[in-house]
């Protein structure tokens, strides 16, 4: 497993004064990283925090490697009914490892696809009914609270679904991943005996990908989970190096930390050259969001801190997104993902049409011409004065995949860290959802509702 970081182009050589980074300014800084690492180690040896450990966990890969190999041949699709850190890793590595849609290879028993139900868009779920057998399909209902809106509702459509054809035999065809012992979801789990399996109660939604959440949808559709979980240990490993020559993740949070936080780039712009790496510029996009928009520091202070993080494709978006990189405010970073082996060159035929736009790029391969375009957009960014820096992974297969995730994540928990605020919730959600909750019905929500109203009413007032 080769994962390379390339940070010259955050530097003051290549950015200029006013934007890029001084040796001396990371110099000074380390100690701090140094001590977030520590800190966050301890925290992670007394089981705090969950997914640092999840590599290491062959016994739950041997149970969902089994189960796996009781139903397989027995369904064509994986019906992944959840959302968020419930969805969209799965989503992510789907993406990666069976490919981009729409230009998959074909479905089947032997290759099962994915298809995720991560909204309750009517339109979309009614389209994916109408797609799906239910008599070659496997639910996979993911929810750790086990009381998700969306999911739950979702869910009970996919369950009468599969009962209307199957009957007493629909209960085989679903899985859920869900809190153990705990939760609705559980409980009707139990109540119809689904196969189940458990979400950790020290690993959060966003951080769960290498857990259950991830590695049952990953394993159905026929990925290998135990290369993924490999290359997630080879990185834990590199992530718990005390020397921030060698430990990437610290390095890249805390090059991520200085540039934002010293340079004002509150804007980090995940840039992947590869299809393939779109659904995980996706699944950072929430990690990134969710885990270090905050209110607070653990101290209690207000701080309202938080870098937005922007998915960009290159180079599609080199069409879309960089003149405002090039030319807009100076408030952003790129990283770059770029890939450095594809499985398979494709050329450009060789035969010359003799005209001047076509010619030069006869003979040469696609894969030349997205690491020109990729080098070439760094470096116009850089001329721009606009810091960017790339992790290179050697290939797009399980095991790196399973390493870059983890890099994203221990690089999350070690911003958090350099931030002192709490990565690991979320309660900004909450009161949207409280409303949700009110508007719908549930009980215990009642005074949601009042609230709500009240806004309503405000806003009617405020209507000119
Ligand atoms: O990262 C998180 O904790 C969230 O994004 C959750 O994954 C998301 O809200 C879904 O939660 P649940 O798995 O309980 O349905």
């Amino acid at each position: 497993m080769r994962i390379q970081f390339d940070e010259v182009n955050l530097y003051a050589e290549m950015a200029g004064d006013a934007n890029g980074l001084k040796r001396a300014e990371v110099k000074e800084h380390a100690p701090r990283a140094l001590e977030g690492l520590r800190n966050f180690r301890e925290a992670s040896d007394a089981d705090v925090y969950g997914f640092t450990k999840l590599p290491l966990d062959a016994g739950l890969a041997k149970d969902i490697l089994n189960f796996a190999k009781d139903v397989c041949g027995s369904y064509d699709t994986v019906c992944l009914v959840g959302i968020g850190g419930s969805a969209l890793g799965a989503w992510a590595l789907d993406c990666g490892l069976r490919g981009p849609h729409p230009t998959q290879r074909p479905y089947s028993a032997a290759s099962p696809r994915l298809v995720v139900l991560d909204n309750v868009d009517p339109t979309q779920v009614e389209a994916a009914l109408e797609v799906m057998n239910p008599k070659r399909t496997l639910v996979v209902v993911i929810a750790k609270s086990g009381a998700t809106a969306e999911t739950v509702a979702n869910f009970l459509i996919l369950w009468e679904w599969l009962e209307r054809k199957l009957g007493r035999k629909a209960s085989s065809r679903v899985v859920a991943v869900t809190s153990p012992q705990k939760g609705d979801l559980a409980a009707l789990s139990a109540k119809h005996g689904y196969r189940t399996f458990p979400v950790p109660v020290n690993v959060g939604g966003r951080f769960s990908v290498l857990s259950a959440v991830g590695l049952v949808p990953a394993a159905l559709i026929g990925l290998d989970i135990r290369k993924l979980l490999k290359g997630a240990a080879g990185m834990t490993a590199i992530a718990w190096d005390a020397s921030l020559d060698n430990n990437l993740p610290l390095r890249s949070a805390l090059l991520h930390y200085l540039i934002w936080r010293l340079k004002g780039k509150s804007i980090q712009v995940a840039f992947p050259y590869s299809n393939r790496l779109w659904g995980m510029a996706f699944w950072f996009r929430q990690l990134w969001a969710e885990s270090l928009g905050k209110a607070r520091t653990r101290g209690g202070e207000l701080v309202n801190i938080g870098q937005t993080p922007i998915a960009a494709l290159g180079t599609t978006d080199q069409h879309s997104q960089v003149q405002l990189y090039m030319e807009g405010p100076n408030d952003k970073v790129f990283t770059f993902w770029a890939v450095q082996k594809t499985a398979k060159a494709v050329r450009i035929p060789k035969r010359k049409p003799g005209l001047e736009a076509f010619d030069y790029l006869c003979g040469r391969t696609l894969e030349e011409l997205l690491e020109a375009e990729r080098v070439s957009t760094a470096a116009a960014l850089s001329e721009n004065g606009r810091p960017n820096c790339t992790f290179s992974l050697d290939r797009v297969d399980e095991e790196h995949l399973g390493a870059f995730l983890q890099l994203l994540e221990f690089q999350t928990a070690f911003m958090g860290e350099l931030l002192d605020i709490n990565a690991f919730d979320q309660a900004g959600v909450e009161l949207g959802k409280q409303f949700t909750f009110g508007l719908m019905g549930r009980p215990g929500y009642e005074s949601f509702r009042d609230r709500f109203d009240a806004y309503e009413k405000r806003r009617k007032g405020a209507t000119l």
